[in-house]
Parts: structure tokens; C-alpha cells; sequence
């Protein structure tokens, strides 16, 4: 009896010891989040709603509004300046639209992705996602390594080769417009852009007939899972711990697996092709195959590696240029004017003829500024982040070393010190007599780890948006909101519904 009483008084003790160790240990990571403050709190930025959650409740509140937190960065970039900071627990996010420091940063290879802003989707939920791949690696050698052998495919002697895969598939989308237009209903153009770009990625990508417009199969819903679970698990750090998500988190979990071993089979079935000596196209597959180490010698890691650059491909080159093409229909939609003069340049350059060639595309450029005027207002990947290790000034305000720089194209976009009313669509800031931005504009990134596919993205919209101002007329369906959806990738909300009708030709 005594000698379980002394044990139970030991275990009481125990247990107040706990207790007092646990509160120390939070005690003390308070006064190391109060010491943080101290240090940074002479940066300018918004006050803090939470002292140990900074910022954080407040971006995601921001997520439901119209352009989510992106326009909450935005009024707090036009209220704060060029270089303003946000806290979350102990970490410190500075946000940059200097131009200088924007070029010194981002066109410099010495300042690496900050693995603070990318770790979220190297693994999705526990399951490898990204990986390593092209987008998530930050170490500069693993990158610079893949990069230069992915390269080749991206060369404008291989898109120019690819544009018969994109007329083809812009075809494809035209007889599905031709549908809707017989049948007088409400278009909803989103959703038949992100059938082409699928089908377009799959097959220049990886040789893969999807024809996705007639089957919209499991595939492209586990994409657009993975997308939706991106954005809460980037957001949203407690998101993984409220039971009452663990069915969706399966779920995404399944989807990202899923789109990893669909690539695995294309990788093998393609390998197997190249073993027996065919003629296999010189795509991003076969040279994804290529970065990995040789046959003989192929790790684990480089297999996961090349999965890592499968799923990036279509996570990076698909979504990004659906919405895209549906944001430039809303505009044109919205701006007779421009619609006319872009037609009006469709039918000098093309005329009556299906095909549009390579050639032609260097002749679109009111197309061209069109396109990169809709990507100014509505940057559908809307921002970078590198880990910058050195103290430096920015206008004026000392910035400590070890932190993470984010560069958001959106905001970039939309302050007035850059674009001269910036809410007016008008494509002839991008006129080529037009003086170019001064680092205040990209949509692609710059630099070293700017986007890989910007070419391909340019070619594909000018396809699909020149046959489509070739054959048809649209108008928007009234009432429909122009609202931007942020769901990690920016699109419209309402999807940029139309009436198509064909054109009549006089
Ligand atoms: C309108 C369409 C597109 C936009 C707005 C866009 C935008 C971007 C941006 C902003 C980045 C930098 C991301 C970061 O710093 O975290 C990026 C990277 C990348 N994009 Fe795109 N992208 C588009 C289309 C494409 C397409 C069609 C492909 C492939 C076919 C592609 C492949 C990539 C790759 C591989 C990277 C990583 C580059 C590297 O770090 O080496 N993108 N893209
Ligand atoms: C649709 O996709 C499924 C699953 O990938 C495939 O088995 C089927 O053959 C496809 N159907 C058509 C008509 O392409
Ligand atoms: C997508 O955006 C809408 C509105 O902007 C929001 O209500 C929804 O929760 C978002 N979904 C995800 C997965 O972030
Ligand atoms: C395989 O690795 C070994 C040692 O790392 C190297 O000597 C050899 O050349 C490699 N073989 C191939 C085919 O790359
Ligand atoms: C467009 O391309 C076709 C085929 O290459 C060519 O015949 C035509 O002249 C081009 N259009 C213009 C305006 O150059």
C-alpha cells in the first residue's frame, strides 16, 4: 500500500514537472516570437490580428473575397510601399515591388527558391507531390542539372515542330465550339480551355492521345483534387489536424498517387519504346527520362525524380493557361473595341485558312499584346519567393539576412506607380513602341527560374484564341460575375460563361 502511494505521488510530481517544462517551453518560444517582433517591427506592414499567429487569420479570411489574399497583399502594398513585412509565429514574409531589388533577386542565380514558401508542395499531406522536380527544387545545382536537359524540349526549333499538335487539338475545341454555338445554350468557356490545355500537355508533353474533350476522365479530376488540397495545406497550417477534413485529405492523397503512378506506366511504356530502338519523339518525356541517371545506374531518388517532373508538367502547364484563355475571353468580352481590332488582325494575318503556322504567330501582335495585357490584371500563377541570406536596404528600410523575399505578380500588376490606371484594360501599354516595364511585370517570373514553358504557353493561347476570333462570335451572358476565384492558381469565377454564335462571313 505505502510503496503504491510513494509511486503515485512520484507519477502527481511527474506530472507537475510536465506541466511546468511544457509552459516554459512555451513561455519561452513566446518571448522568442516577442524578440522577432522587436526585430522586424521597424519594417512597415498591417498590425498583426494575433501575436503568435500574426497575419495569418487574416490572409485566410482574405481567401474567400474576391481575388483572395492576393488583393488583400495589394491594398496592403498601396497602403505600406514597395517593401512591407507579415509575421506567422516566429516567421517573418517581407514582400518586395522595388524594381531594383525585384531585379537584383530574381535575375541573379545566387538567391535560391525559399524552401519556407515551396515545402508545402514538395510533399502534398504526407505524399510526395512535386518532389524535387523543376518547380520545388531549390538547391541550384539539382535544378541547374534538370533544367538543362529539359531544355532541348523547349527549344523554338521543337515548338515550331509542335504546331501541328496544336492546331490539332485547337480543332478539336472548334468543333466542340461549333456544338455549342447550334445549340444556342450558355458556353461555359473555362471548362473547354482546360480540356484543351489537357489534352495539348498530354500529348506534346508525353505523347499521349487524352482527347479529354470527349472524357473527362479520373485523371483530370485528381489534378484539380491536388490543386484543391495545395491551397488549404499551403494556407492553412492546422488544416491537417481538424478531423472533419480527413475524408477530403484521403481523397487528395489518392489523386496525388494516382497522377504518380499513371506516370510511372507512361514512363515505362515509353523506356520500353526507346529499349526497342522506335522512333520516339523528342519531348518533355524523353527528356524528363533523360535528366535521370543513367539505366543501369538509376537510384530510387531518380525515379521518384522523374514522377516529380510528370506531375509538375501538368500541375505547371495546363490550369495556368486554361484560365488564361478564359480571362482573355472575359476581357474581350467586356471590350468591343479590342475584340474588334484583335478580329480585325486575325483576318489580315490568317484569313480563311485553318492552319495557323508558326510564321503567322510573330504577325499576331495585337494578339500578343492582348494576351499579355489579360496576364497583367490577372496573373494566373501569381507569385515567387527566394530565400534572400544577407542583410540588405530596400528604399531606405534595413531587411535582416535569412529571410524569405516574395515577388507577387498580381499586386506588381495592379499598383497604380506601375500601370497608370490599372484597372483599364488596354493592351497598348504592351505596344512594342510602348516603353517596357521596368521589373514590375511577370507573370512568368524572371530570371534563371522563370517559367520554362512561357514559349508553349504564348504559342498555345495564340492558336486557340486566333482560330476562335476566326470563326465565332461570343457575348458574355449578363449578370455573370467578374469576380477572380484564388484557388492557388487564379481563374474566373463564374467560369466566363457565353453564347457563341458562328461568324457569318460576307
Ligand atoms: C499562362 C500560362 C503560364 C503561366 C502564367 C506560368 C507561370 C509560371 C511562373 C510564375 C513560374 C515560376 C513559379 C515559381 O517561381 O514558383 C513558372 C514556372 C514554371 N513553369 Fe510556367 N506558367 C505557364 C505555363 C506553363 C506551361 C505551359 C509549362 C509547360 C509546358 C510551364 C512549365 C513551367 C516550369 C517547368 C516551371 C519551373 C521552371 C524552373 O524553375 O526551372 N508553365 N511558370
Ligand atoms: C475514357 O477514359 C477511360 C479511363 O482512362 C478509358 O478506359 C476509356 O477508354 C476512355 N474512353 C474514351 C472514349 O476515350
Ligand atoms: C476556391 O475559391 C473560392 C472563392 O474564392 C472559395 O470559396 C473556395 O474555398 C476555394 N477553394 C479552395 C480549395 O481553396
Ligand atoms: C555508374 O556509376 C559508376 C560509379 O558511380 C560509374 O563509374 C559508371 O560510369 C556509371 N555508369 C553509367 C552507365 O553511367
Ligand atoms: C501565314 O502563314 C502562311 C503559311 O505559312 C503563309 O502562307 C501566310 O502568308 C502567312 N500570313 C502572313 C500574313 O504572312
Amino acid at each position: 500500500m505505502a510503496v503504491l502511494y510513494v509511486l503515485l505521488s512520484w507519477a502527481a510530481h511527474a506530472v507537475v514537472l510536465l506541466f511546468f517544462l511544457i509552459f516554459a517551453a512555451f513561455l519561452g518560444y513566446c518571448l522568442y516570437v516577442k524578440y522577432i517582433h522587436m526585430k522586424y517591427d521597424h519594417i512597415p506592414g498591417p498590425p498583426r490580428s494575433s501575436f503568435l499567429f500574426g497575419h495569418s487569420l487574416t490572409m485566410l479570411r482574405a481567401m474567400e473575397n474576391d481575388g483572395g489574399v492576393h488583393q488583400k497583399m495589394l491594398e496592403w502594398a498601396e497602403e505600406y510601399g514597395p517593401v512591407y513585412r507579415l509575421n506567422t509565429l516566429h516567421y517573418i514574409l517581407v514582400f518586395v515591388y522595388c524594381p531594383e531589388t525585384t531585379k537584383d533577386i530574381m535575375m541573379s542565380p545566387k538567391y535560391p527558391k525559399a524552401e519556407l514558401a515551396y515545402r508545402r508542395i514538395v510533399n502534398l499531406f504526407g505524399q510526395r507531390f512535386l518532389g524535387n522536380g523543376l518547380v520545388t527544387a531549390h538547391d541550384h545545382e539539382k535544378w541547374y542539372k534538370q533544367r538543362r536537359i529539359i531544355d532541348p524540349a523547349f527549344s523554338s526549333v521543337y515548338l515550331k515542330s509542335l504546331m501541328g499538335i496544336f492546331n490539332e487539338r485547337a480543332e478539336t475545341l472548334m468543333s466542340k465550339l461549333s456544338d455549342a454555338a447550334d445549340k444556342k445554350t450558355e458556353t461555359n468557356m473555362l471548362h473547354l480551355f482546360n480540356g484543351v490545355t489537357f489534352d495539348v500537355i498530354a500529348k506534346a508533353a508525353f505523347g499521349v492521345d487524352l482527347d479529354l474533350l470527349q472524357n473527362i476522365t479520373r485523371f483530370s479530376e485528381a489534378i484539380d483534387l491536388c490543386l484543391k488540397g495545395m491551397i488549404y495545406y499551403v494556407r492553412d497550417v492546422f488544416f491537417e489536424f481538424k478531423p472533419k477534413n480527413k475524408p477530403f485529405i484521403n481523397k487528395v492523397r489518392e489523386a496525388c498517387h494516382l497522377l504518380r503512378i499513371t506516370g510511372a506506366q507512361w514512363i515505362r511504356e515509353r523506356k520500353t519504346a526507346m529499349q526497342n530502338g522506335e522512333d520516339v519523339p523528342k519531348d518533355i518525356l524523353t527528356q524528363i527520362i533523360k535528366s535521370a541517371g543513367e539505366e543501369e545506374n538509376m537510384t530510387e531518388e531518380d525515379e521518384e525524380l522523374m514522377l516529380d517532373n510528370f506531375v509538375t508538367f501538368f500541375i505547371a502547364g495546363q490550369e495556368t493557361t486554361a484560365n488564361l484563355l478564359a480571362f482573355c475571353v472575359m476581357s474581350l468580352g467586356r471590350h468591343p473595341d479590342v475584340l474588334e481590332k484583335a478580329r480585325k488582325e486575325v483576318q489580315d494575318v490568317i484569313g480563311m485558312k485553318q492552319e495557323v503556322s508558326y510564321d503567322n504567330l510573330s504577325q499576331l501582335t495585337y494578339l500578343s499584346q492582348v494576351l499579355k495585357e489579360t496576364l497583367r490584371l490577372y496573373s494566373t500563377a501569381p507569385g515567387t519567393a527566394r530565400y534572400v541570406p544577407e542583410d540588405r536596404v530596400i528604399n531606405g528600410i534595413h531587411i535582416p539576412g535569412g529571410n524569405t523575399y516574395f515577388f507577387n505578380s498580381y499586386v506588381s500588376g495592379r499598383l497604380n506607380t506601375f500601370f497608370p490606371d490599372p484597372l483599364t484594360f488596354d493592351p497598348d501599354r504592351f505596344h512594342p513602341d510602348a516603353p517596357k516595364p521596368y521589373y514590375s511585370y511577370y507573370p512568368f517570373a524572371l530570371g534563371p527560374r522563370s517559367c520554362l514553358g512561357q514559349n508553349f504557353a504564348q504559342i498555345e493561347a495564340k492558336v486557340v484564341m486566333a482560330k476562335l476570333l476566326q470563326r465565332f462570335d461570343f457575348t458574355l451572358v449578363p449578370g455573370q460575375s467578374f469576380c477572380i476565384q484564388d484557388n492557388g492558381t487564379l481563374k474566373p469565377k463564374s467560369g466566363t460563361l457565353c453564347y457563341i454564335t458562328h461568324r457569318n462571313y460576307d
